[in-house]
C-alpha cells in the first residue's frame, strides 16, 4: 500500500461509497465499494459499516471521509439526513481507536468540490485571480462547495436556503425528488435551473459546477437552464465526493 493511496469514504444519504484513491492525480486504484446507507444511521451503525469499507479493501493506512453535514476540527455540527446522534460527535476520536489509522473528516460536497477544482471541472477555473467558484451536489439534499481565489470556504450549506417561493433548496431541486415525484427531466431542469438562478444572485460565482450522481445525466436536463456558459458538469460524478475525501489532509496522528 503505497503513501500516496489514501481511501476515499463518501457518507451519502443513500451509499456509503469507498474506494482508494492515488492522491497524487486522483485517479481511483480499485473498483468504488457501496454499501446502503442504514435506515436510521445512528452512529454506531455507520462505523461499523465504515470498517466494513476497510476491510473490504484489507485498509490499515489512512482514510479520508466525506460527511453529509456542517463538520468543525472533526465534530458534527449538523446531520439533516443522518440521526441525530451525530449532532456533536468528534468523528476522528470515535473511529480513532477502532480504525487504528490517521482519519481526516469534511463535508461531503465540500470534499467533492476538492476533488474537480484539483482534478475535475474546475482544474483550470477560474483563470481571474479573484474568482468564485461554486459547486453544487444534486443528491438526497443539496450540498454546496464555494472557492474563493481557489481556497474553500468550508461549510456553506447552500442546499438550505429558501427560495423566493419560501420554499427550501432541498425540497425544490434535489435530485431524489425526481423519481419520487415521477419529474420529467424538463420539470427538473426548470427547478435546478430556478435553484441556480437564485444561488447564482446570492454568491455571483464565476462558475457553478454541478455535481452529485445526476450530473451523470448532464445531457438531459442542462438543455432547461440558463447562463450555461457559467455552468459545467463534474467531472468526477459521484465519485468526487470520495476523491477528495482522500485529498483532504486534517489528520490526527495515532500518536497525540
Ligand atoms: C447537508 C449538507 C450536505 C448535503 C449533501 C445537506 O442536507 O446539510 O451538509 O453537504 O446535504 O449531502
Amino acid at each position: 500500500m503505497s503513501k500516496q493511496n489514501i481511501l476515499g469514504i463518501d457518507i451519502g444519504g443513500s451509499f456509503l461509497k469507498s474506494a482508494p484513491v492515488d492522491i497524487l492525480t486522483g485517479t481511483l486504484i480499485a473498483e468504488p465499494f457501496k454499501v446502503s446507507t442504514p435506515s436510521c444511521a445512528e452512529p454506531v451503525q455507520l462505523v461499523s459499516v465504515i470498517l466494513q469499507l476497510m476491510q473490504h479493501f484489507d485498509w490499515t493506512s489512512q482514510i479520508g471521509i466525506g460527511f453529509p453535514g456542517v463538520v468543525r476540527d472533526g465534530i458534527v455540527r449538523t446531520a439533516i439526513h443522518l440521526h441525530p446522534d451525530w449532532v456533536g460527535l468528534n468523528i476522528r476520536a470515535l473511529l480513532k481507536p477502532l480504525a487504528r489509522t490517521d482519519v481526516s473528516v469534511l463535508n461531503d460536497a465540500d470534499a467533492a468540490g476538492l476533488a474537480e477544482m484539483a482534478f475535475g471541472a474546475g482544474r483550470d477555473e477560474p483563470t481571474r485571480s479573484d474568482g468564485t467558484t461554486l459547486l453544487i451536489t444534486l443528491g438526497t439534499g443539496i450540498g454546496s462547495a464555494l472557492f474563493r481565489h481557489r481556497r474553500l470556504i468550508p461549510n456553506t450549506e447552500f442546499g438550505h436556503i429558501y427560495l423566493e417561493s419560501g420554499e427550501e433548496a432541498e425540497a425544490v431541486a434535489s435530485a431524489s425528488l425526481r423519481p419520487k415525484l415521477n419529474l420529467s427531466w424538463e420539470e427538473f431542469g426548470q427547478r435546478v435551473d430556478r435553484y441556480l438562478r437564485y444561488v447564482d444572485r446570492l454568491v455571483a460565482p464565476d462558475l457553478i459546477i454541478v455535481g452529485g450522481g445526476v450530473s451523470e445525466e448532464w445531457e438531459k436536463f442542462s438543455p432547461y437552464l440558463s447562463n450555461l456558459e457559467r455552468i459545467r458538469p463534474a467531472r468526477f460524478g459521484n465519485n468526487a465526493g470520495l476523491i477528495g475525501a482522500a485529498l483532504y489532509r486534517d489528520y490526527i496522528s495515532l500518536g497525540d
